[in-house]
């Protein structure tokens, strides 16, 4: 991979995004989905990855030895917006994929998602995780990716996360999106990061339900302890080790993996503000997050 430059935030399609998102538009939108294709979507920092290996072992786990040992999570399940130079863009990797049910990684809003996946029917399996801890998790992957735009300090992201100044857009209107269309489309799963921290076993049996899988007992508590986040994080495979353009150095990608670690951020003043502009961002909705269990 070619090395790139920390992009710039603009304006696109009413919401914050980078060109590494934008530049193959008219393929994504275009994107043919299939009937079983099963859409990974969360906002960046929910726990995509987690669920993403979740799912993987749940299909493929009992198939072929070297899917594990050799092809990193990125590469199982594509991220259909990406398009960096000098690597296949998220669509042709999607494309490619051999695999029946394909998984497909999405960080776009709800009314980005391309049209096809609504009209063939998929599976979509949404991640929220409570604004407090995303937004801290966000800060510490922007500090470390540089394909990501400069985050500034903590005081400074926290602002820009509140404004919706982020790659991907608000937070708020990203979870309430796909909240609200959870009411009229069955096919969505909505899952929250703090349910899966506080009992991962449960969490793989409910998602076994919703895709109508039989997996077994021993199988799926296999599963969950193969995903715990230790067992992640040691993992070359999960842990993102392999992309020259994230920077251990500076921040792991499996950094800690917790609900509350927004304790360790907040001041007790931007906690009253954050606390105030989130009743306001959020007044109108039914959906509630836990930020500590
Ligand atoms: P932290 O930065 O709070 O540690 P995504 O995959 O959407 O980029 O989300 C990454 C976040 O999920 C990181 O949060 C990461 O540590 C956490 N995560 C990934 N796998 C996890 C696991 N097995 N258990 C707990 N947290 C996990």
């Amino acid at each position: 991979m070619k090395s790139i430059n920390r992009p710039e935030l603009f304006d696109f399609e009413g919401i914050s995004m980078v060109h590494y998102f934008t530049d193959n538009w008219e393929n994504i939108q275009n994107f043919k989905a299939r009937p079983d294709d099963i859409l990974v979507a969360t906002y960046p920092k929910a726990g995509t990855t987690w669920v993403s290996y979740i799912l993987d072992l749940l299909y493929f786990g009992n198939t072929a030895p070297e899917r594990q040992t050799d092809l990193p999570i990125f590469m199982r399940v594509p991220f259909l917006e990406a398009a960096f130079p000098g690597l296949p863009s998220g669509v042709e990797l999607a494309d490619a994929l051999p695999t029946t049910p394909r998984l497909i990684k999405t960080h776009l809003p709800v009314q980005l998602v391309p049209k096809s996946f609504w009209e063939q029917n998929c599976r979509v399996v949404y991640v929220a995780r409570n604004a407090k801890d995303n937004a801290v998790s966000y800060f510490h992957f922007d500090r470390m990716n540089m394909g990501e735009p400069e985050p500034g300090d903590w005081n400074t992201f926290l602002q820009k996360f509140k404004d919706g100044k982020n790659v991907f857009g608000p937070w708020y209107d990203h979870v309430c999106g796909y909240w609200e269309k959870k009411q009229t489309c069955s096919n969505i799963h909505y899952m929250f990061f703090e349910d899966m921290v506080e009992n991962t076993g449960r969490e793989v049996e409910r998602l076994c339900s919703f895709l109508g899988l039989s997996t077994p007992t021993e199988e799926r508590e296999r599963i969950t302890k193969g995903v715990h986040f230790d067992a992640m994080k040691q993992n070359n495979m999960t842990n993102y080790s392999t992309v020259p353009l994230l920077d251990f150095k500076i921040s792991p990608f499996m950094r800690k993996g917790k609900v509350g670690d927004w304790k360790n951020h907040f001041t007790a003043a931007q906690n009253e503000q954050f606390e105030e502009h989130y009743r306001q961002k959020m007044k109108n909705t039914t959906l509630q997050f836990r930020t500590e269990i």
